[in-house]
């Protein structure tokens, strides 16, 4: 492999591939500065220096340079305290107590491949080259390494920075950034996904205002708040026009992705561990690595930019060992029965399941001791013994030997008050002394920063699916963090303790998940409070939100596709009237809205499941025929107009494209709508399923499909009608003709 590396004489460095080029170079007085990042550039290191140097009638950087002021400067990793007043990539306390920091170029290295974070997940390396240029601050001796990995098939750029304490004095970091990205003076809008409980993901697009906007979490976990992402985009993008800088963190807690518009209108994005309630004390000889942050370049709107993350995630985020394998599907008992789970109804639930053809039963909350409801018994993770009075193992056993597989709910995080762990334990929680800890769902946090804690959950964990019956385990957990204080951190430590959870976490999923490479661990927060590249980095899939409501679901899967392949997405058919917002919809919609996740499946009980039978055996053969396409294909965002969506998945094999079209309310006179399908062959010849009619690729592209009509009088043979009423959905499927 050619290198993506080079250096220049000047010492101008790029980074180059068939994606974009990123180039900056060290000044003659040792900065690091940013030149560009963008479209890949036949000759990046040729390109025109802007040498950012004029009389701003302000302070300058450098004695005898009076006309360098680090305020216009474009910064690899800038700090604070000689003359850029912007948010600083570094900052903290140095060895002589104040906080002025300033980094200048000592030297580089180039590797092949990429070296993998010590305690933190990192993508996967590979077809990749990785730039590792060292500052240091040469009064206070610190060194910060930045790791640039590029990659030869991919458009994402990896970063992140170490920082060592090569002094003889304690520093503190305040901010220690992963990455930073200065931006030259132009019209930017940002796109970001905010939310909360069961209406997570939802897109809001601004324009970049003067001053600085962040999306963070201080909650201890990414949040469904904001999620560690962020679209930096030209004016006007859509999602096949405009140039897009998609930057995510691969951290599941207080994260901050900053963007500041300067005085001068250049654009700084900052991307890392929340600064706010940070505080690491850096003893002589110690690192801190920082998470990976990721970047992506798209010139051709948000559906490549998409296309770009979903490769990546998929190849060199998520376990290996899943990327291709398609997913079993599942009742879950959670919507079905709540808390009121016994053998024996597990037992008629894994007969109903098998009824309807479905290929596992999850046993969700309630299964173990004294767990009736969400006021006790987290922490204690043995089987309730008048409900499940021969255990779960044997209860795997016998669902198993129905010709099902066996999965099951954990929230390890947490403890309730009224537990016999907390009772044992009650140090071991999160919290403050003197105060009254605040409840989350009757639950606290357990303290994952220390080691006997994660020893604790590895053990009970452990003793359960070393029967070697369980295949899946749903990873939950329910609430935000509070008094953020560990026993087992002195008093000038606690505000480390954040980030020492996730550590904790890290560890214990990667012990988990690397005794049991075959167990698929689901991961879900309240559904989406914690849907990050940190989590699914261990987990292949996750439950991005409690709201199956097909109406809220599209909205959820349309937002977080932004970024995250359908692949990570489990969706199952829930009650109606949905628990969450009361509204009533079909069988047909419900599934159709979760169709192109990776998993699918029902949360229904033997009453709905008898009365819809034929229906729900109908949908689980198609969810089991298609399966093998739903993991690795093209996912593409074809119309959402607020009433009307159309996705389209093409199988990996490109042999299959299926489009689904999404009518929320109903309304007479109607226009009609037609999808321009995308990334087809324009030369084949593509057969729609249900009638055998036959359409040239180009002619799906350019001219589009037209859209099933939304029924509300007399219906005339010749249409292609949705059913009748709001919330309706339709399922094209079109085969490639065998050009043999
Ligand atoms: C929250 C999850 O999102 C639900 O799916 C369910 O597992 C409950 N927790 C169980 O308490």
């Amino acid at each position: 492999m050619a290198s993506m590396i080079s250096v220049s004489k000047n010492r101008i460095f790029s980074l180059s591939n068939r994606f974009y080029s990123y180039v900056f170079r060290v000044t003659p007085e040792g900065l690091l500065e940013h030149m560009y990042y963008g479209a890949p550039l036949s000759k990046p290191l040729d390109i025109p220096v802007h040498h950012h140097r004029t009389l701003r009638h302000a302070v300058s950087h450098f004695e005898g340079h009076e006309h360098f002021n680090l305020n216009d400067t474009p910064q690899e990793f800038p700090s604070f305290g000689t003359s850029d007043y912007r948010f600083p990539a570094i900052h903290g306390r140095n060895s002589d107590g104040n906080t002025v920091f300033s980094l200048l170029y000592k030297k580089h290295k180039i590797t092949s491949s990429k070296p993998d974070l010590k305690n933190l997940p990192s993508a996967r390396g590979g077809d990749s080259h990785t730039l590792i240029v060292t500052l240091e601050d040469p009064l206070h001796k610190l060194t910060v390494d930045l790791h640039y990995t590029i990659y030869a098939e991919y458009g994402v750029l990896v970063r992140s920075a170490k920082f060592k304490n090569k002094s003889d004095q304690e520093i503190q970091l305040q901010h220690a950034f992963s990455s930073a990205l200065d931006f030259p003076p132009g019209d930017y809008e940002v796109l970001h996904l905010h939310g909360t409980w069961s209406r997570e993901f939802n897109e809001e697009r601004i324009s970049v205002p003067k001053g600085r906007f962040v999306v963070d979490s201080a909650r201890g976990t990414s949040s469904a708040a904001h999620n560690p992402f962020i679209a930096l985009m030209q004016k006007g993008t859509t999602e096949e026009f405009g140039r897009v800088y998609g930057t995510t963190l691969m951290y599941s807690g207080n994260f901050a992705l900053s963007v500041e518009r300067g005085e001068f209108e250049d654009v700084r994005l900052l991307a890392g561990i929340n600064p706010f309630n940070f505080h690491w004390r850096l003893k002589p000889g110690k690192s801190f690595e920082t998470p990976e942050a990721l970047h992506v370049y798209a010139d051709q709107g948000l559906r490549s930019m998409s296309h770009m993350w979903h490769e990546f995630v998929r190849d060199k985020i998520s376990p290996p060992q899943f990327r291709y394998a398609p997913r079993a599907t599942y009742l879950n008992t959670w919507e079905a029965a709540y808390f009121d789970v016994d053998g024996d109804k597990v037992l008629k639930m894994a007969d109903k399941a098998k009824e309807i053809g479905v290929d596992m039963l999850v046993l969700d909350d309630g299964w173990f001791e004294g767990r009736k409801d969400d006021t006790s018994s987290l922490g204690d993770w043995v089987a309730d013994q008048q409900r499940f009075p021969s255990g779960i193992p044997a209860l795997a056993k016998k669902v198993k030997a129905k010709g099902l597989k066996f999965g099951i709910w954990f929230e390890p995080e947490m403890v309730n008050p009224k537990s016999a762990l907390f009772e044992k334990h009650p140090d071991w929680v999160l919290h403050v002394p003197g105060r009254t800890s605040s409840l989350g769902r009757n639950q606290l946090t357990l303290d994952l920063s220390r080691d006997e804690v994660t020893d604790y959950l590895f053990d009970q964990i452990d003793a359960f699916l070393s029967c070697g019956d369980v295949d899946y385990v749903k990873w939950d957990m329910n609430r935000n963090m509070t008094e953020v204080g560990s026993a087992g951190l002195a008093k000038n430590r606690q505000r480390e303790v954040s980030h020492r959870y996730m550590l904790g976490l890290y560890k214990l999923l990667g012990k988990l998940t690397k005794k049991y490479p075959d167990i698929i661990f689901e991961n879900c927060a309240s559904g989406g409070n914690r849907f990050d590249l940190g989590m699914l980095s261990f987990m292949p899939q996750g439950w991005i939100s409690d709201m199956c409501d097909p109406v809220g679901r599209l909205g959820i899967i349309n937002g977080a596709s932004y970024l995250y392949p359908l692949d990570t997405m489990a969706a199952y058919i829930g009650p109606s009237p949905n628990h969450q917002n009361g509204r009533v919809s079909s069988i047909q919609t419900r599934f159709m809205a979760g169709v192109f996740c990776a998993a699918r499946g029902v949360s229904l009980n033997e009453e709905t499941i008898d009365a819809h039978k034929d229906e729900l055996k109908h949908l689980m053969a198609l969810a089991k025929k298609t399966s093998a396409d739903m993991v690795g294909g093209r996912f593409d965002r074809l119309i959402n107009n607020g009433n009307a969506v159309c996705w389209q998945y093409t199988s990996r094999d490109e042999s299959t494209v299926y489009l689904a079209y999404f009518h929320i309310l109903a309304a007479p006179n109607l226009p009609f709508r037609r999808a321009h399908l995308t990334g087809l062959d324009s030369k084949a010849v593509y057969e729609l399923e249900e009638d055998g009619s036959r359409f040239q690729g180009d002619a799906l592209m350019h001219s589009g499909m037209p859209m099933p009509y939304v029924a509300t009088g007399q219906v005339k043979d010749d249409m292609r009608y949705m059913e009748k009423g709001d919330f309706s959905s339709y399922l094209f499927v079109f085969r490639k003709e065998d050009k043999k």
